[in-house]
């Protein structure tokens, strides 16, 4: 059977922006940025995105669009070794620890958007009555093992039809819908009372709260930026394996980084002022995964036409999340089809199963929740990352370059050399630093101790990978 392929470049594009655009964006990164100095963390935030974000997406195109294989086969196959055959399956481990969680929030909009347009022709949604212990409600417990399953069930059947008819045609009706819902959303929300405040909390330039604490911004910021671009999972990887023309993965990289960047923006100012409108702080009512939905929710119950605002807002972050959980189960899925021949169908049904069962887990404790969506989709993210630019770096090298100039124009040709050089060393020590401070070393050791760890780390890492002997 010949492998599936995008049927055209938008397709891909709008594939990867979907995948990108999601939860992270709308739910996390206006939390996020507020809270650590507003646009002053935004232009930080940009930063690493630019200069990490964009390079380590582009080192995942080029291994996939490269080896026409998702993580496992593309790394065994372009290594010739086992050794990373086997690292491969790390991916397919973190792409179920991500759908685990991410399913389950996916389960919490759907409900709120189930109620809300129920609630179109009557009285208001149950949860406008009291939103905080509606949330507290239905966050955790069988419930939420409930709309978790149907929301699986609704990424299922997208991936099922496979890569053209379900995950291209799929993302190709939601992203534009996503933008101009959101769009709609932000003029709608700017004319609101609080508005000006708003603004003036989420685009303050707060440089003060960078400056005297960049190196605590900078875990935050760096984190945001690759679970937002989604890094680190080999999403990136598989998506890219489907493209078979040669054009220029630098600017189709750099559209996608734009679009994204862009979402999130937009997502604060459609936020922020509803939160405004009302007085709430957004301080107050907490950071974490009951914010978007207390903090919301009781902003839509008092607003006029709230229960049409909160169907439309809640569509748009359904949609949203959908077209990142699709990629999420794309891997493990594009992994047992590419290395066993299993057919798409069996492969979606049984991973399907599996997270049908893990991500219960989660709806179920709250602690497993936390942990799951926190720390570990952090370490195995950064983890990940850092595997594949060493890969693109130490194993790849001339080969990496070939396929990073293929089809790129003038500019992004120029910058080859410097960008395999940035993959390859720069990238990785920061990575491994983030990784350490992610342990809590830098608060034990010092800033300084922390980097030249992370470097020596990096170092070994490199002399390991270049010893090992190339198979055939
Ligand atoms: N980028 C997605 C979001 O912002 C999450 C994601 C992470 C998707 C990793 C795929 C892989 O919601």
């Amino acid at each position: 059977m010949t492998r599936e392929t995008w049927a055209t470049r938008i397709g891909f594009i709008l594939a990867a922006v979907g995948s990108a655009v999601g939860l992270g964006n709308i739910w996390r990164f206006p939390w996020v940025a507020a809270e650590n100095g507003g646009s002053a963390f935004l232009a930080v935030y940009l930063g690493i995105v630019l200069l990490v974000g964009v390079p380590g997406l582009l080192g995942e195109f080029v291994i996939g669009r490269r080896a026409n294989r998702s993580p496992a086969g593309a790394l065994r196959s372009l290594s010739g070794s086992n050794v990373w055959g086997a690292w491969g399956l790390f991916y397919v481990v973190t792409a179920i620890a991500l759908i685990s969680f991410y399913s389950v929030v996916g389960g919490w909009i759907l409900r709120y958007f189930v109620e809300s347009s129920l609630a179109l022709a009557g009285t208001g949604p149950t949860y406008f009555a009291n939103p905080g212990q509606y949330f507290g409600g239905v966050s955790a417990g069988l419930d939420a093992v409930g709309f978790h399953v149907l929301f699986l069930a609704l990424t299922a059947i997208i991936v099922l039809a496979g890569v053209r008819r379900g995950i291209e045609l799929g993302t190709k009706v939601m992203m534009p819908a996503v933008l101009v819902l959101l769009v709609g959303l932000a003029v709608w929300a700017g004319t609101q009372s609080g508005a000006a405040d708003a603004y003036a909390f989420y685009l303050r330039f707060d440089a003060a709260t960078v400056r005297e604490n960049f190196f605590g911004v900078l875990g935050p910021a760096a984190g945001q930026a690759l679970f937002t671009l989604s890094l680190g999972a080999g999403t990136m990887v598989t998506y890219a394996s489907y493209v078979d023309e040669d054009r220029s993965l630098a600017f189709d990289g750099t559209t996608i980084a734009l679009l994204n960047t862009a979402v999130g923006v937009l997502a604060g100012l459609v936020v922020f002022p509803l939160l405004f409108s009302l007085g709430i702080s957004p301080g107050e009512t907490g950071t974490g995964a009951g914010a978007l939905f207390v903090g919301l929710a009781g902003a839509f119950s008092q607003l006029p036409g709230g229960v049409l605002i909160a169907t439309a807002f809640f569509a748009v972050v359904t949609l949203a999340a959908l077209s990142s959980s699709i990629s999420m189960l794309e891997i493990p899925v594009a992994f047992l089809v590419d290395e066993y021949g299993v057919e798409r169908r069996t492969a979606v049904a049984g991973v399907g199963s599996v997270v049908a069962v893990t991500g219960s887990v989660c709806a179920l404790d709250p602690a497993i929740f936390g942990f799951v969506a926190g720390t570990l989709v952090d370490i195995l993210l950064t983890a990940g990352l850092t595997g594949f630019l060493v890969f693109v770096g130490w194993v790849m090298g001339r080969d990496a370059l070939d396929e990073f100039r293929s089809g790129a124009g003038g500019v992004a040709t120029a910058l080859s050399t410097p960008w395999l050089f940035a993959v390859g060393a720069l990238l990785p020590v920061f990575l491994v630093f983030t990784l350490l401070t992610t342990f809590g070393m830098d608060a034990r050791l010092g800033f300084w101790p922390t980097v030249a760890t992370a470097a020596a780390l990096a170092v070994v890492i490199f002399a390991g990978v270049r010893g090992e002997p190339e198979a055939a």
